[in-house]
């Protein structure tokens, strides 16, 4: 473990183990909050979330499904995302849940 997401999920958080050179998606995924996602690429924006605190990057590729004004409200794309310290997350798509983009 290098960093902690603390998730809000159903009114609670909850903490997720990071490391530098793994996804959002795929981490979440290990900890057992699987996303909605379908192309993996960040290209479809069905694993969008907000990133409340914290920094990410996308090692160089790019989050073709954010909008310019989704980035500056703190949309992110967790399937290309990797953590760059520890994160606050919000508006989880859990696979089977809620629409993405809510706070909580
Ligand atoms: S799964 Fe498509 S943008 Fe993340």
């Amino acid at each position: 473990m290098e960093w902690t997401a603390r998730c809000w999920v159903g009114g609670r958080v909850l903490e997720v183990e990071l490391e530098a050179t793994r996804d959002l998606l795929s981490a979440l995924a290990a900890a057992g909050l699987v996303l909605r996602s379908a192309c993996r690429n960040g290209l479809c924006g069905l694993c969008k979330c907000r990133l409340l605190a914290g920094a990410v990057d996308y090692a160089g590729r790019e989050p073709h499904a954010l909008w310019s004004r989704e980035r500056a409200a703190g949309f992110i794309l967790p399937c290309i995302a990797r953590p760059r310290g520890d994160l606050l997350l919000a508006g989880l798509p859990l696979a089977g849940g809620p629409a993405a983009g809510g706070l909580i």
